[in-house]
């Protein structure tokens, strides 16, 4: 929309959640790497998150049919190794090809106490074995509510760049998922997204200074369709999208990827 935009290359993320065994993951991305062509990703890149369980045999299809979308994976621990039973170590998404990891997504804040603490430990540790974190942030109903959004946003980014080096807080994603609008169908307007967005520009200009706040992408995620697609991507401080629900069909999330592309510009 504007030339300061043209620095940043959208990222349009699928977040499957807990949904999809490996089998029907592996129809989905071959339906999807059907569907799209050179042209709807030549603006944008696109990523998807599936289960653990999952991710080897997605890895193959999209390497074995050139696949133009990257590998992300939906949490991971803190740690490269060690007596932490269930917990996925970064080193052996690393392993797996995959390029995004979610970082603090609001469904591990709330169903499984994630901290503020472990969300900086564990971006950190996505960055030291050389994938992206995105790091999720965003305000729950009340708090948007009581007029605290931006207050909430500040305190959940600082606690996780804060100290971080201005590269490395540079070439990482954020993405702003308001928890009223996760799953609800109740989206921001274009306008909310963009103000929450142009906040945590802010926050992050704050922290690691003007160039990195410059150049880091700011997903919005929320209830994100191929219908709102475009006025979402047509924010100046909205870099992309964070889809969940919409992204398990591949039909749907094709669509929001070509919608995504020419809105982004
Ligand atoms: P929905 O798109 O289903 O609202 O989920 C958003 C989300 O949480 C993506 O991480």
């Amino acid at each position: 929309m504007t030339a300061a935009r043209h620095r940043r290359r959208p990222l349009v993320s699928g977040n499957w959640k807990m949904h999809h065994d490996h089998l029907q993951s592996i129809r989905t991305i071959q339906d999807l790497g059907l569907r799209l062509t050179a042209a709807d990703v030549g603006p944008l890149d696109v990523s998807v998150h599936p289960p653990f369980t999952d991710l080897r045999s997605v890895q193959t299809v999209l390497e074995d049919r050139a696949i133009p979308v990257a590998l992300g994976a939906q949490h991971c621990y803190s740690e490269d190794e060690g007596p932490f039973t269930g917990e996925v170590a970064p080193p052996m998404l690393a392993r797996l090809g995959v390029s995004y990891v979610i970082v603090g997504h609001s469904e591990r804040r709330q169903f499984f106490a994630m901290t503020d603490e472990q969300v900086a430990a564990t971006l950190r540790a996505v960055l030291r074995h050389g994938m992206t974190p995105i790091v999720c942030v965003g305000e729950t109903e009340e708090e948007r509510e009581m007029g605290e959004t931006e207050a909430r946003l500040t305190a959940q980014a600082t606690a996780a760049l804060k100290g971080l080096p201005e590269e490395q807080t540079a070439a990482l994603v954020l993405a702003y998922e308001p928890i009223w609008a996760i799953g609800t169908g109740a989206t921001a307007t274009g306008e909310d997204a963009e103000s929450a967005c142009a906040h945590i520009r802010g926050v992050v200009a704050e922290l690691a200074g003007a160039d990195a706040a410059q150049a880091v992408r700011i997903q919005y995620g929320g209830s994100v369709r191929p219908e709102n697609t475009a006025e979402l991507m047509g924010q100046r401080d909205v870099d992309g999208l964070l889809v969940g629900g919409a992204s398990l069909d591949a039909a749907v999330l094709a669509a929001i990827i070509r919608e995504a592309g020419p809105a982004g510009r």
